[in-house]
């Protein structure tokens, strides 16, 4: 289980969210190992979900390699990735803070049942814009939002400053998803490390898809006909190039806006300008 764990490891990966962690927790120097366990840990629940991820998407391609599901199958995969909750949990109780613990666990069901919505909602080209944006804050946000959390909890931060920095996470996690799911359609592979039309092939219906299917309802035949194996790429360009793609943009754009607003206030000793940095990359990597 530990071979393909540090394969994983070792494929890279941006490492947003424990800069995140560090982000946030900048204002103490007392804690600093604690840090570095909260960091850690939050990385290897990342690490686990993309692992089971991969298997419930069928994913061939993950950070430039074959996926853990691709090259050793989904026994290895479940196996992997449960080993890499545990890690994650194992680490943060360095911390000794059940708060952290408790917050992190919270993510951690957030994002197990944003995987299940996303299940659940498969081909219904009915999904709406809100119900998207729930999906994104429990399957992804709550991630980012812990990221953070964690960083002011095991610095000792004000709840104003903590429930602040959360937010941010929260925002940021929403216009990554956002981001993410527009790089699915427009995203070359050799920059993201992830094949093309993913989503469209498992009927993962996202913002870019649902945007356009508004402005151009008769495109439902063509992604429809994605699940029956039609030209993935034909359809990934199509949908790059229609302004349903930008207008997810924007929308993504807006909740970096909101992000930067969370900010505005007592945020303790954290890097309110790194975290801003990071806010504005997360929309434009790869460009
Ligand atoms: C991928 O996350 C999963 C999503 C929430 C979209 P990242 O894009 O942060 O993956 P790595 O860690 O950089 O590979
Ligand atoms: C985010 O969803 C994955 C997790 C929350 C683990 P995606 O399925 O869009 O992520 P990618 O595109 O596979 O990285
Ligand atoms: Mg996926
Ligand atoms: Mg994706």
């Amino acid at each position: 289980m530990a071979e393909p764990a540090l394969e994983t490891l070792a494929a890279g990966g941006k490492r947003v969210r424990p800069l995140l962690v560090f982000c946030a927790g900048a204002g103490s120097d007392a804690n600093e190992e604690h840090l570095v366990s909260a960091a850690t840990a939050v990385e290897l629940v990342h690490m686990a979900t993309l692992v089971h991820d991969d298997l419930i998407d069928g994913a061939t391609m993950r950070r430039g390699l074959p996926t853990i599901v691709d090259s050793r199958g989904a026994e290895a995969a479940i196996q992997t990735g449960d080993f890499l909750f545990a890690c994650a949990f194992a680490e943060l109780t360095r911390t000794g803070s059940p708060p952290a613990v408790r917050a992190l666990a919270q993510a951690a069901l957030a994002l197990s049942q944003g995987e299940m919505d996303q299940q659940r909602a498969a081909f219904d080209l009915s999904l709406g814009e809100d119900a998207y944006i729930e999906r994104c804050r429990r399957k992804t946000a709550a991630l980012f939002a812990v990221a953070c959390r964690l960083g002011a909890v095991v610095t000792g931060a004000s709840p104003e400053a903590t429930e602040r920095l959360t937010a941010f996470g929260e925002n940021v996690g929403l216009a990554f998803q956002i981001f993410d799911d527009i790089l699915d359609l427009a995203g070359a592979p050799a920059t993201t490390g992830k094949r093309r039309g993913a989503d469209l092939r498992d009927g993962t219906v996202t913002l870019p898809v649902i945007l356009a299917l508004g402005i151009e309802p008769r495109l439902a035949r063509e992604v429809e006909a994605a699940r029956a194996g039609s030209d993935l790429e034909a359809l990934c360009d199509r949908l790059a190039q229609h302004r349903g793609l930008e207008l997810a943009r924007t929308r993504a754009l807006e909740f970096v806006a909101a992000a930067r607003d969370s900010l505005d206030g007592d945020i303790g000793g954290a890097d309110g300008v790194a975290m801003l940095a990071v806010a504005d990359a997360v929309v434009d990597r790869y460009q």
